[in-house]
């Protein structure tokens, strides 16, 4: 549902549940297979998630946070496409070592299930498939194939009628930013990891408007984090952003490539392959 929908309820955006980050977002890639039409992480031009340490900078980011006494319900894996990257089973072991989070959660398209295999399976306590094909075909055959891999975290397949328009910049009304901000969606349930810094959102991570963002160091404390999670006043950003007082216009899953038939296709024919 569209972040400003009306048919959405205006809930407190409280980004911290019982002093718990709900979601933590973070990207191990930003290499994608698809090229959706205004992707909202800005694929294929998405900007680095890290400053060139690699997954260890996310750790080491994870480390600080815990050692401050932020606690996080789930660590949730996006991209780009996270299945292509080839150390995601590594980095799912290492995320969870940090100790920080509940929960583990992979966001994929699906169409590389050659990069979920039954470790990385065996590393999550959940899967969200966004579906792009929309067949029932394609939903059966990934039930089957997590069966053979044994898995038993849960899965949600994530069918969507719009996308957030994330990267566009209008000028919003202060009054109506101000308002919006208190009960913004993305706030509670998209807070990001990036680049060594905390963002309330992945659009101004993926903006790399990284002075909004927390630096985490070692003088960063809970209450820093909280401070700047539960502000009073509306980052910078959100002057700017589409997604308020403008209803989900992006559709789902165009492509910039005409290929996706044919990813489709293959990914069908892996998994039916290894059944
Ligand atoms: C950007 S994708 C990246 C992860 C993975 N490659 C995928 O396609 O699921 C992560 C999620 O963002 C959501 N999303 C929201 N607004 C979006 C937008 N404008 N463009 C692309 N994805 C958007 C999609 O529903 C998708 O589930
Ligand atoms: S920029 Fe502000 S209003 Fe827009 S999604 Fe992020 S937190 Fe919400």
């Amino acid at each position: 549902m569209a972040n400003n929908s009306p048919m959405r309820k205006n809930k407190d955006a409280n980004p911290l549940s019982e002093g718990k980050i709900r979601e933590l977002e973070l990207s191990i890639t930003n290499q994608c297979n698809l090229n959706c039409h205004r992707c909202g992480f800005n694929i294929p031009n998405q900007v680095t998630p890290v400053n060139g340490e690699g997954i260890d900078e996310h750790i080491t980011s994870l480390r600080l946070l815990k050692t401050c006494g932020v606690k996080v319900e789930k660590i949730v894996i996006a991209g780009g496409e996270a299945s292509l990257s080839k150390s995601l089973n590594d980095h799912l072991i290492e995320i969870r070592k940090v100790g920080i989070s509940e929960q583990i959660e992979v966001v994929t398209n699906g169409l590389y299930p050659k990069g979920i295999t039954k470790n990385t399976l065996a590393n999550l306590d959940s899967l969200v498939i966004s579906d792009y094909v929309m067949t029932e075909e394609f939903e059966n055959i990934w039930r089957q194939y997590i069966k053979a891999l044994n898995y038993k975290g849960n899965i949600e397949f994530r069918r969507k009628t719009a996308w957030d328009d994330l990267l566009s910049e209008v000028n919003n009304d202060p009054e109506q930013t101000r308002h919006h901000w208190s009960t913004c969606f993305y706030r509670k349930y998209d807070v990001t990891l990036e680049r060594g810094r905390l963002f309330s959102c992945s659009r101004i991570a993926k903006k790399r408007w990284d002075e909004q963002g927390l630096l985490i160091n070692s003088e960063t404390s809970v209450s820093d984090v909280s401070s700047y999670l539960a502000a009073k006043d509306p980052r910078t950003a959100c002057y700017s952003c589409a997604t308020i007082g403008n209803e989900s216009n992006i559709p789902v899953a165009v492509q910039t490539r005409n290929n996706m038939a044919k990813i489709i296709l293959k990914a069908e024919q892996y998994m039916r392959e290894s059944l």
